[in-house]
């Protein structure tokens, strides 16, 4: 597996691969987990050649968040990667990713705003981040095909609608959230939580699976009456802290007022150690 850590190395291998060969792309953060692994795997089967990046981007952390703490277990995720057959893993300081004069954001409005954009939870500068990142890496890399986790739906959302509104081309492939056997998301963040706090965490994946049954065999209750119920239900969970509960349109993300599907019901829950995020969309 070639390591390539600059975007100017990255063209210059990048530049040698055939016009027709495919090349699949898995952005990450690294600490890598079974989610990430089935992304590789699906690029794998899709396309000739796949390029993982690894790359803890600043600018997505607010100044209270965990940048700092953020798992980083280098020797294990490269371990992980070659035994994928990962053709290249490009893993750029950020001094080559925002040099001094950087000076461009991405903003997709609208989108940036709810659920983990919203001044109440992480805020739209989450967002800013991720978008202006992703951007970055898939017109270093250049794939075929770009593979994202639909446990972050409303990241994936954001990634779809800048692709769209600037007529980038990339072919975005959501890909369905991977699962602990308890239902828990996997989540780089999940090595967080204590063992008191694990044991609560599936009531997260629980609450929203109740959603989805009231939603669907209980067609007169409204959006709101379904809110409030999985509202007391998280707040009965110990120790944990509701940032959000939503029921959105899953293209707008913005709240439906009427039982009509498709609805996402997306939340996100804070425990002492860690912040989790789950959705469901109920088609
Ligand atoms: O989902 C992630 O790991 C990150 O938000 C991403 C897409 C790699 C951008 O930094």
């Amino acid at each position: 597996m070639k390591i390539i850590k600059t975007p100017a190395a990255f063209a210059r291998w990048r530049q040698k691969i055939p016009a027709k060969t495919s090349v699949g792309f898995v952005p990450t953060m690294g600490a890598l987990h079974e989610g990430h692994l089935s992304l590789i795997e699906k690029s794998n089967r899709e396309n000739r050649l796949t390029v993982v990046s690894i790359f803890v981007n600043p600018t997505q952390f607010g100044p209270r968040e965990d940048f700092n703490r953020y798992p980083r277990p280098w020797v294990e995720d490269i371990r992980k990667l070659k035994k994928k057959n990962v053709a290249a893993l490009f893993y750029p300081a950020p001094e080559s990713m925002y040099p001094k004069d950087f000076s461009t954001e991405v903003f997709v409005s609208g989108l940036s705003k709810t659920l983990c954009g919203s001044i109440h939870s992480r805020g739209p500068g989450h967002f800013k981040g991720v978008a202006t990142v992703v951007t970055k890496l898939m017109n270093i890399v250049r794939p075929t095909r770009t593979y994202f986790g639909l446990k972050d739906f409303q990241q994936v959302r954001v990634i779809e609608q800048l692709n769209e509104d600037l007529n980038l081309g990339f072919k975005i492939i959501r890909c369905p959230t991977v699962r602990e056997p308890d239902g828990l998301a996997m989540s780089s963040r999940n090595a967080y939580l204590t063992s008191a706090e694990r044991r609560y965490a599936p009531q997260l994946y629980q609450t929203l699976l109740y959603g989805r049954k009231l939603l669907t065999s209980h067609p007169s209750k409204s959006p709101d009456q379904v809110q409030k119920i999985l509202k007391n239900r998280l707040s009965s969970i110990p120790d944990v802290k509701i940032d959000y509960v939503e029921l959105v349109h899953p293209r707008s993300l913005q709240k439906v007022e009427k039982n009509r599907r498709p609805i996402l019901i997306a939340a996100a829950v804070k425990f002492k150690s860690a912040r989790l995020i789950d959705n469901i969309l109920v088609k």
